[in-house]
């Protein structure tokens, strides 16, 4: 068992049916919870590849700005925004809704947004549409801001736990609805540096 901070992993299981040592991820305990593996880094790199076409291909002349949610969406800002390659910009915004492992349904007022929305076309940046309580009221208070136009692009989506009716135009892949942690994701503010996403082992 290999410790990282509150991380205790453990790999490199030998596979008894081959002279192979097989790389199996058992478990991993982030804080005081157990999770597997859900998605693997090549997976999610793959999916941002397609967004990352899709957005190219549409906002082509359009100069748009991303908008990217932290504190989770920062390390999927981080990997989109370097396979765009037509003229952008990209600022952040924080706002959060969760405690723990379940949604507060408490929506916390937005900081950071310094910048003229109006007449921009936006696309925001979130990492995880899970109820869609936060982005729904964000949403709203965009349009305030009078932009030409708002698009999202999310990386992963609850569909089951989903409450709300808007449209996620560029998205990454639809998950289960278990709690996730990796790839930006936390859990009590650990496992974001995670480089896969792993979902939680139910007891
Ligand atoms: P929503 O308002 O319920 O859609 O929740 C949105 C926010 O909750 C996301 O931006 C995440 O920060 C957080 N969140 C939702 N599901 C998870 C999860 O499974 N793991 C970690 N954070 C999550
Ligand atoms: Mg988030």
């Amino acid at each position: 068992m290999l410790t990282f901070g509150s991380i205790y992993v453990s790999l490199l299981v030998p596979d008894k049916n081959s002279d192979i040592f097989e790389f199996i991820m058992a478990t991993i305990k982030v804080k005081d919870k157990d999770f597997e593996i859900s998605i693997d880094a090549s997976a999610i790199a793959t999916a941002v590849q397609k967004m990352a076409i899709e957005i190219n291909r549409d906002y082509e002349g359009r100069n748009p700005l991303f908008i990217a949610i932290l504190n989770g969406s920062f390390v999927f800002a981080a990997d989109l925004i370097r396979k765009i390659t037509i003229p952008c910009q990209i600022s952040f915004v924080k706002l959060s809704s969760y405690s723990g492992t379940a949604s507060t349904e408490n929506i916390k007022e937005l900081i950071g947004l310094n910048e003229d929305l109006k007449g921009r076309h936006l696309i925001i940046v979130e990492d995880i549409v899970d109820t869609g309580l936060t982005l729904d009221k964000f949403l709203q208070d965009l349009e305030k801001f009078e932009p030409e136009s708002i698009k999202l692009a999310c990386f992963t989506f609850k569909k089951e736990a989903f409450k709300k009716s808007f449209r996620i135009d560029y998205l990454g892949i639809t998950i289960p609805n278990d709690f996730v942690v990796g790839y930006g994701l936390d859990y009590d503010g650990y496992g974001r540096n995670l480089p896969d996403i792993y979902k939680i082992v139910k007891s």
